[in-house]
């Protein structure tokens, strides 16, 4: 049986999520990759207990993780069972609902039928009764926003859900969606943007629209699925993202250009004492309005490494204006 670490809360900081109870650990762990039916269960066991240990207390997830779509809550409902029960009011377990899932025109996008249908289907995969966070994953153009923040309201009053969130609307539509969800009487807890020194387009209106509002932010991607990091320096690992599971990042796509600014990038870190993931952890924290940085891992160690980022100096502006001076060269 799984005993968590008696020291788990001694190093991790915890960030206010917005204007809101909830604190989230400065960094959470995801379950994209890594954790559906190519992935071997004592590994993502040890992911899992080794991030709890580092005081990650904050699980991620989606309907469609995996591969196949649905096995990513399929393994966690088994995690569950297996060490998480006696943990579960020291979690925060999320999913979403928003892509492709089913066939047919009710399993996908925004609608009432697809969301309530889809929490219902992740709650028997994963064993629980309700998840903490429930997001829509994306916005949908064709559904009336009142519709899916209705859908969103009545899930939080069912008690499947005991907080709300969007995912990668942009700064208008957060606002939009924010307003509906207010005028029903609740607060929208939290939105989920891509953030990452190689795409900082949340910096243009969105966190502003997040700080007016009290609305958190956790950033996911930081590493940028991997090229954030020192892994393709010398070639393409066998055991990386791009070596094994290159549905998002392929081998092609490590291009000369892209190595020379992980290469600049890389060369900062050092100087500040760092690896470059845990730099790109950290960079994204540096901003007051991202609650918390949500992270992959393939392994146990490089939970404990990027955890490691948050022991580091904070930025001078020096090396602020370095590194933005390194990504405003960048060419592809
Ligand atoms: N809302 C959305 O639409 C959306 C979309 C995408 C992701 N997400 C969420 O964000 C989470 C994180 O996404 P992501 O996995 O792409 O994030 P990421 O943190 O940018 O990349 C994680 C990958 O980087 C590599 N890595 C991690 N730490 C490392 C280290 N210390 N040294 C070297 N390599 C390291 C590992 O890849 P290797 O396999 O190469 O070791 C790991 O799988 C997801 O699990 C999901 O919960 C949400």
């Amino acid at each position: 049986m799984f005993e968590a670490s008696e020291n788990r809360y001694d190093t991790m900081q915890y960030n206010r999520c917005g204007r809101s109870g909830l604190k989230l650990p400065a960094i959470s762990l995801g379950l994209w990759h890594n954790f559906g039916a190519i992935t071997n269960f004592e590994t993502q066991q040890k992911i899992l207990r080794t991030a709890f240990d580092q005081g990650i207390t904050h699980f991620d997830l989606a309907n469609n993780y995996g591969p196949p779509y649905g096995e990513a809550e399929r393994n966690f409902g088994i995690h569950m069972d297996r060490d998480w029960r006696p943990y579960r009011d020291e979690l925060i377990i999320s999913t979403k609902a928003g892509y492709d899932m089913w066939k047919g025109p009710y399993g996908d996008h925004g609608s009432r039928k697809y969301l309530m249908a889809s929490l219902d289907q992740s709650l028997k995969r994963m064993h629980l009764d309700y998840v903490d966070i429930f997001y829509h994953h994306r916005p949908d153009p064709e559904t009336p926003i009142e519709e899916t923040m209705g859908a969103l309201y009545d899930i939080v009053k069912s008690g499947k859900a005991l907080y709300v969130g969007i995912s990668n609307y942009n700064a208008e539509q957060s606002r939009v969606a924010i307003q509906t969800l207010k005028e029903m009487g609740m607060h929208l807890l939290i939105h989920q943007p891509n953030y990452s020194m190689l795409n900082r387009s949340i910096e243009k209106g969105l966190t502003q629209v997040l700080e007016e509002e009290g609305v958190g932010c956790i950033a996911f991607g930081p590493l940028g699925g991997g090229l954030l990091t020192e892994r393709y320096l010398n070639g393409i690992p066998a055991d990386s993202r791009a070596g094994h599971d290159p549905r998002f990042i392929r081998p092609a796509d490590i291009t000369e250009e892209k190595l020379n600014t992980i290469r600049a990038l890389t060369e900062i870190a050092h100087r500040r004492g760092q690896s470059l993931a845990q730099m790109a952890v950290l960079w994204d924290l540096r901003l007051p309005q991202v609650t918390t940085a949500l992270i992959g891992a393939s392994k146990p160690e490089q939970v404990i490494e990027n955890v490691k980022a948050l022991s580091a100096p904070a930025f001078t502006a020096e090396e602020l204006a370095e590194i933005d001076q390194v990504l405003a060269s960048k060419n592809w």
